[in-house]
């Protein structure tokens, strides 16, 4: 017993009445889109394995053998003994993909974030403050790393960029450094930032402009590394998870040799946490190997995406701004979509309702995300399973 159990307990009663407490369901992978929970086998749409490669052989082939020549751990921060000749491979792998000068890892997404934006909102670095214009959608773990450097964000409606225009033009006569702070894919909604359009924003108003591109690395872009390409090198700094499309774990930066130094002497979460491990190298590896050779297997899942969207407008069901792998039902009320959720568990589906805080309230929906380890029958099972558990609300 904590002291603090009464209040935690409250706390959780409280989420119980809005319908918005969580708990952990453990699953076991079944393969090819299936897992297993509750003693039942679920077709899974809510994973963000998009390219199928958590259990690719290549993957967990390579994940197995570089544990065994090299161990389990790194041993050490990167900075103390923990930068093994292995991270340095796959940065240079991952720069020579993205078409950067450099690249740095991570440990995952959530810590770059929180660790990145308070080191590049440094007032010692900037010499004055920063103003940072951020996407009303973005991502928690964005919102963490400004918290954690005390700025104040500015906001502007999600993915309209006259609106960021004319919030920059507001503050044109004030002191300080602008960033952009997006994503290239949103990972509740699935839709994207026009990318060449917030590239010549940044330009025209001299803002650094920072990616998160964790639902499209993998998927989308040249050889599917990811939309920042797109912004005719005008993106100052693109991040991206291993732990979606890529199948395994872990998270980079990519863009100029400073900016990765820079990070490397400033940045908190790279000093101050062990490096990652050699078999989530293995795996990092060989997805960086795989993916540029998935380009049928990305249109593929495109059209499956498009096939989707089409069924649910047939059904009455909005889809947000949807535009990728990434479809959303919405059903607005929370106990809408955790008894859609419920409907669907019924009939051999697994869709997650998410509810506030993670979207905004009154958007509550089940994202249904796909991925090329689904069959075409898989999604006609996801579709039929839908207009039959769907009541319109
Ligand atoms: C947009 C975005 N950024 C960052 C993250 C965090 O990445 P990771 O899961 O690797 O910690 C996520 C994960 O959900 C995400 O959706």
């Amino acid at each position: 017993m904590s002291l603090l159990d009464p209040l935690f307990r409250q706390h959780l009663d409280r989420l119980d009445q809005r319908h918005t407490r969580r708990t952990l369901l453990p699953v076991r992978p079944e393969g090819a889109g299936r897992i297993r929970r509750g003693g039942r086998t679920l077709l899974n749409f809510s994973s963000n394995d998009y390219l199928g490669l958590a259990s690719h052989p290549r993957l967990v082939e390579r994940a197995c053998d570089w544990a065994q020549r090299w161990g389990a751990g790194a041993t050490a921060s990167r900075l103390v003994c923990g930068t093994l000749e292995l991270h340095a491979e796959v940065e240079a792998k991952l720069a020579r993909q993205k078409g950067t000068e450099a690249a740095l890892l991570f440990n995952s997404g959530w810590q770059a974030n929180a660790a990145i934006l308070p080191a590049l909102f440094d007032r010692e670095l900037l010499g004055g403050d920063a103003l940072v214009f951020t996407d009303r959608l973005n991502h928690a773990s964005l919102h963490h790393g400004c918290a954690a450097a005390g700025v104040r964000q500015i906001r502007f409606r999600h993915n309209d960029l006259d609106h960021l225009d004319s919030l920059l033009a507001q503050r044109a006569g004030e002191p300080g450094t602008r960033f952009i702070v997006t994503e290239s894919v949103f990972s509740m909604d699935g839709d994207r930032a026009d990318v060449p359009a917030l590239a010549a924003l940044a330009e025209r108003h001299g803002a650094f402009l920072f990616l998160d591109e964790a639902h499209a690395t993998g998927v989308l872009g040249p050889r599917g590394m990811g939309l920042a390409a797109l912004g005719g090198g005008r993106v100052d700094l693109a991040m991206g998870t291993f732990s979606k499309a890529l199948g395994g774990f872990g998270a980079y930066v990519a863009g100029s040799g400073a900016l990765c130094d820079y990070l490397v002497n400033r940045c908190g979460g790279l000093i101050y946490a062990t490096a990652l491990p050699p078999a989530v190298l293995g795996a990092m590896d060989a997805a960086l190997d795989l993916v540029p050779t998935l380009d049928a297997e990305r249109a593929r899942l495109q059209a499956m995406a498009e096939r989707l969207r089409a069924a649910f407008h047939g059904l009455g069901i909005a889809t947000a701004g949807s535009s990728t792998q990434i479809v959303p039902a919405i059903t607005g009320a929370e106990e809408d979509a955790l008894a859609l959720s419920r409907r669907l568990e019924e009939r051999g589906i697994l869709g997650i309702a998410i509810r506030p805080p993670t979207v905004p309230p009154g958007t509550s929906r089940l994202r249904f995300a796909l991925s090329t380890a689904h069959t075409d029958a898989d999604l006609e099972t996801l579709v039929s399973a839908v207009a039959d558990a769907w009541s319109p609300q």
